[in-house]
């Protein structure tokens, strides 16, 4: 038997769990997702409380050791979400991040309380261009910040993550000096992030090297990447970084982060599965529920994933060419080195039809995850009906599209109750539209430059408000002309972004439903903003 059918048959089997395959302790790499911190840092990307939670229950699924819940002292939206990840998440420890000011720390400890396990993340730039222009510090004075914030910080929690931002850009002895004070204060974990994505695999390894060989204490502790993708070298860097040393991964779902990204998760987890011939490491990490995070992530900051992306991507196992198809049907092993099953994706397959009763859709439901109330279960099963009388065919993409939809507004207080457009050559295009308001509806007409445009113009008119629209963006749910088109729709207002998602077989009412969300979203936000102004 080849390795690689070896490397194949294990990936099959270990596929029913997802689970990597356990090697030497001290071969085990600590998982730390940031999405909920440095992935929503990136601009456009923010996620409203409720989908802070939904992603901080899947990424507990998924099997992540840590997640970074937010920046407690950034904005009171950041502590809730903390707080809020910290009662409901009750797996991975729970971290916030923290500059090295005692507020800061103090805000951290307090969003931290009801965590079963909590880390606090304090942070500090080493490097001579950081401290000279961003801090305005003497690398004396940043020194004495890093014992004092992790002396502090270790009052707090016995768990103290210390960073030496831009790390890779900084002086070999001055980084030497900081992680050795931050160990002597009571640091647990180091990391030393590529904080502007400029290193790359055998220089991080190396450094990682040399920080082992010459710092005291450094056996005492676990090292941590931290990589950003300006260059593409993110995943790459962090491998480098494991096998120099570190045993900690900072990584985010879908690679979402400041400028490029950060080290996307599932391509870490993946590589180390798939080739732990050549990477002896492995994680905790439960690799079936990746595709439904990367899903996940997609929808709530409304962030497409590219159709070629690594492991995620819509096109990451579909072979289009004549001669890999011809392969695939003798033997997969020819052109997939590992299975679809083992990241979650399951064959497009044909669900059911308008003759599917109640029953049949509770356990397809429950087969794709979801556990939903008996009233939600109802609500989504009408809205299948509807959906199986439009569509020939349904697949399981419709299913998730159509729940997460009955999900995402179950609860919002302006609905899309009808609409009618008349588009074409001819214009202007025009909308008729209904809405109900707290139960009350109001119908309006509208003109535009197109349909869309008419649409949008409608629901501006019934609901006035002064957001900007930034992004529109359509996606076919599945193959086919009679297919569910997905829309998001982002809007900015005020600082704030939020992004609304609606599916539907026609993109028009979806684009209103899309529409429609966002705005909930953001009058959502809007009024527990005020409400926090009033408490303080
Ligand atoms: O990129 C970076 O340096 C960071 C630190 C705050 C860890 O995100
Ligand atoms: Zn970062």
């Amino acid at each position: 038997m080849t390795d690689q059918t070896k490397q194949t048959q294990q990936d099959t089997a270990s596929a029913q769990d997802g689970t990597s395959v356990e090697g030497r302790p001290e071969d085990r790499v600590v998982i730390f997702d940031t999405t909920l911190r440095d992935g929503e840092q990136s601009p456009g990307a923010s996620m409203t409380l409720d989908e802070k939670l939904r992603v901080g229950e899947q990424l507990e699924a998924l099997g992540v050791d840590v997640i970074e819940a937010g920046f407690a002292i950034a904005s009171n939206g950041d502590f809730e979400a903390i707080t809020e990840v910290s009662k409901l998440v009750r797996k991975p420890v729970i971290c916030s991040l923290a500059r090295s000011g005692q507020k800061d720390i103090d805000r951290a400890a307090e969003a931290l309380q009801f965590a079963e396990r909590a880390r606090i993340h304090t942070f500090i730039s080493t490097s001579p261009v950081h401290m000279k222009h961003k801090l305005q510090m003497d690398p004396e004075d940043v020194l004495q910040a890093v014992i004092d914030s992790v002396s502090y910080a270790r009052n707090k929690v016995d768990d103290v993550e210390w960073s030496a931002e831009d790390a890779t850009r900084t002086e070999h002895d001055f980084l030497c000096r900081t992680v050795e004070a931050a160990i002597k204060a009571g640091a647990t974990t180091i990391n030393i992030p590529d904080t502007v994505g400029y290193t790359v695999p055998e220089e991080y390894e190396a450094l990682f090297n040399m920080l082992k060989t010459k710092v005291p204490g450094a056996d005492d502790v676990i090292f941590s990447t931290h990589c950003h993708n300006d260059l593409g070298l993110a995943v790459a860097n962090s491998l480098g970084g494991v096998r120099g040393g570190a045993r900690q991964i900072e990584c985010t779902i879908n690679g979402l982060g400041e400028r490029a990204g950060n080290a996307a998760v599932e391509e870490i987890v993946m590589a180390l599965r798939t080739r732990s011939d050549a990477l002896p490491y492995w994680t905790n990490v439960d690799t079936t529920e990746i595709m439904r995070g990367s899903r996940l992530v997609s929808a709530v900051t409304g962030f497409p994933v590219q159709y070629n992306k690594a492991i995620v991507g819509d096109n990451a196992f579909a072979h289009e060419s004549g001669i890999h198809q011809d392969g695939m049907l003798k033997n997969t092993q020819t052109y997939e080195i590992m299975t679809p099953e083992s990241v979650g994706v399951t064959q497009s397959s044909l669900v059911m039809g308008k003759h599917s009763g109640r029953h049949a859709f509770k356990t397809k439901v429950s087969e794709l995850g979801y556990e939903l109330g008996q009233n939600a279960v109802e609500d989504a099963f009408v809205r299948f009906k509807a959906l199986a009388d439009k569509k020939k065919q349904i697949f399981d993409e419709d299913i998730v599209a159509l729940i997460d939809d009955e999900v995402a507004t179950a609860n919002d207080r302006i609905k899309v109750e009808s609409l009618t457009v008349i588009a074409g050559t001819s214009g202007p295009q025009k909308a008729t539209m209904t809405v109900s308001i707290d139960g009350e509806n109001k119908t309006t007409e509208a003109t535009g430059d197109g349909p869309v445009d008419a649409t949008f113009n409608a629901i501006k008119a019934l609901v006035p408000h002064e957001a900007e629209l930034q992004l529109y963006q359509v996606h076919a749910v599945t193959e086919g002309t009679d297919a569910q088109a997905t829309v998001s729709v982002r809007l900015a207002n005020q600082g704030m972004t939020v992004v609304g998602q609606g599916s539907e077989t026609d993109t028009l009412v979806a684009s209103a439903k899309a529409y429609v969300g966002a705005l909930n979203k953001l009058f959502d936000r809007k009024e527990k903003a005020e409400s926090s102004q009033l408490a303080l």
